[in-house]
């Protein structure tokens, strides 16, 4: 068995480096280029070659014409559950290729570029599977990567065959994306990710890198893997973890900062128990080198929180994944209200932010993008990370202190587990750009969607408009006061993109804003969750519920 693993992953490589063509292309040769300050993500595209206008909805959009239930659309069928016809994802990607591209440092393309398996008379295939990846990642290589501009893809539970099975690598799913992905990957990680479909890209040289997580191996659907355990090293989510722990250190010694991107998100909900607590607590361990967590899959928009109390050992009645079967927004606002609310108790270094991103495909709500701003100040600050280890400190105990590590650890059940284990101490740094607004924090972002796909036809074709974002608005627009700040700013979201009523300076007050973030570092999301999570504040609940289903029934 091992020689004949041995044997394809040289035979994959083999055909990797004898295919010159995309060379030129590749991700590692990328020249630096003026930074504008925005970078996009992408996700769940789910292009479904069999969708046919005026089908119906119950047959998956793929035949019949229904006499009473609404017909599939020209562009897409909104809040169905149907999948995306290959002509709204060339309308999206021609659009973003258009009106966005040219103002983009990179793209984090977070998965599922088949179609979901759901119509019986017509069960997916890998060749087909493998087909959809390869048409979406050549447009992705002619929209970006050809103008320089690169992108970091990541696997889906749905680019896979079956869904949600990948046994560990290398093995034919990791040979075929090797080659998919060839322009994407640099070329000194493509061993790598043989073993195991995860790999990392600079996207800025020496200063910003996006780690592409395989998440197939951390989610708990996945019955092909162990899910991290303790005594097993071979697992393929422990060598990830591995892996990603040096990938962090190494990073970490340059004085480089990082995304963490992948398909399904680190929650108890999603991942293998032990998966999870190693992941929580490498996010927690290099907090001062990750500026944040961006995932995809869940198709509702929202953020969680990452926390070093999921280190602990914690009576029953509190444990997390106890909830997973009630429905997210309830979940989310009992996170949210467990947030510590006094100051004295809320520890900064104790928490990571998990951001989903709903996807580009109408099912179940409406197509959307995401683009992000950041900080590309060159006041030093960030790169003083390099020189500055960080404050080293031992792990944070906090909610009264449940923690009781040692006398669960000399129990049978639990000695064997990683939360006996991980004792390393963490860098955290109320000064690195995940804590406080310098160079490369991220400052917010903007969602765009297509609130009316369903009156889209031959004729007319479907509009992207702003659905909402995180700044304030006065952020939006160049301070009036300071003359040398005007002349480096750089508008977060190009004037262009959004509606009349932001396009004025003295814009104060918008519908489109009501989140009115400073930044998006851990203290401004961890304030807007407490506010969310305090009940009094139904209207901004409302907002937060409305975006997750997009205006749909649900919300
Ligand atoms: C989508 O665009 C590609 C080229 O970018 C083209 O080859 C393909 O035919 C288009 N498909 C549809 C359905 O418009
Ligand atoms: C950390 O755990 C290891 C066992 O994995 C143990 O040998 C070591 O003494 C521990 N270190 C500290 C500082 O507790
Ligand atoms: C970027 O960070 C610097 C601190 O290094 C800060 O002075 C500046 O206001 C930040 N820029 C933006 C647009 O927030
Ligand atoms: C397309 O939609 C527009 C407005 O929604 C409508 O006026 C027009 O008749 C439609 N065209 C076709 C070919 O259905
Ligand atoms: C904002 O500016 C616009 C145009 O410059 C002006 O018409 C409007 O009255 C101003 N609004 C406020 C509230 O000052």
């Amino acid at each position: 068995m091992l020689a004949f693993k041995a044997l394809v992953l040289a035979l994959g490589i083999v055909e990797v480096s004898s295919s010159p063509a995309q060379a030129p292309l590749q991700a590692a040769t990328i020249k630096p280029r003026k930074l504008h300050g925005r970078f996009l993500q992408l996700t769940d595209m789910h292009p479904d070659p069999h969708y046919t206008p005026g089908s119906s909805q119950t047959s998956a959009c793929h035949r019949k014409k229904p006499k009473h239930d609404t017909r599939a659309g020209y562009y897409g069928t909104p809040f169905s559950e149907c999948d995306a016809p290959l002509r709204l994802i060339n309308f999206t990607l021609d659009f973003i290729d258009k009106k966005w591209a040219a103002g983009l440092d990179f793209v984090i393309w977070t998965g599922d570029n088949a179609r979901h398996d759901d119509d019986p008379k017509l069960p997916r295939t890998t060749d087909e599977i493998y087909q959809l990846n390869r048409e979406v990642a050549s447009k992705m290589i002619d929209v970006f990567l050809s103008k320089g501009i690169p992108v970091v893809p990541s696997l889906g539970n749905n680019d896979v065959w079956p869904h949600n099975i990948m046994t560990p690598g290398p093995n034919s799913i990791t040979n075929q994306f090797s080659l998919i992905w060839e322009s994407f990957i640099p070329f000194p990680n493509l061993q790598v990710f043989h073993r195991g479909a995860y790999y990392s890209v600079e996207v800025i040289p020496g200063e910003v890198a996006v780690i592409s997580l395989n998440t197939m191996y951390f989610y708990d659907s996945n019955k092909a893997v162990a899910g991290c355990p303790f005594k097993g090293r071979d697992d393929p989510g422990n060598l990830q973890l591995d892996w990603l722990e040096v990938q962090l250190r190494s990073y970490r010694n340059r004085g480089m900062q990082v995304w963490l991107s992948g398909h399904v998100p680190p929650t108890p909900g999603n991942y293998f128990p032990e998966c999870y607590v190693r992941y929580v607590e490498l996010s927690l361990r290099f907090q001062d080198t990750i500026l944040g967590h961006l995932f995809g899959h869940m198709n509702a928009d929202h953020f969680s929180f990452l926390e070093a109390i999921d280190l602990q050992f914690l009576p029953e009645n509190q444990d997390r994944s106890r909830f997973e079967r009630e429905e997210l927004y309830e979940t989310l606002l009992r996170e949210y209200s467990a947030l510590p609310t006094s100051s004295k108790e809320l520890d900064f270094g104790d928490y990571g932010v998990v951001n989903v991103s709903p996807p580009v495909v109408p099912n179940p709500y409406l197509p959307s993008f995401r683009v992000f701003s950041y900080n590309t100040t060159s006041s030093g600050v960030g790169t003083s990370a390099k020189k500055k280890k960080g404050s080293k400190r031992k792990h944070g105990h906090r909610r009264g202190d449940h923690g009781n590590k040692d006398s669960h650890c000399a129990k049978e059940e639990y000695k064997n587990t990683w939360k006996c284990y991980l004792n390393e101490t963490w860098y955290s740094d109320p000064d690195s750009p995940s804590r406080s607004n310098t160079r490369w924090t991220p400052l917010g972002y903007a969602q765009f969607y297509i609130p009316s796909l369903e009156t889209a036809n031959k004729t007319h074709r479907p509009r992207f408009k702003l659905e909402y974002l995180t700044y304030v608005p006065e952020l939006l627009h160049p301070p009036s006061t300071n003359a040398d700040s005007i002349r480096g700013f750089q508008y977060p979201i190009p004037l262009e993109h959004l509606p009349r009523s932001l396009r004025n300076s003295n814009v104060t007050w918008s519908k489109y804003a009501p989140y009115r973030m400073a930044d998006l570092t851990i203290p401004s999301w961890v304030g807007l969750a407490q506010k969310l999570g305090d009940s009094k504040d139904t209207k901004l609940r409302k907002r937060f519920r409305k975006y997750m289903y997009m205006g749909g029934e649900e919300g």
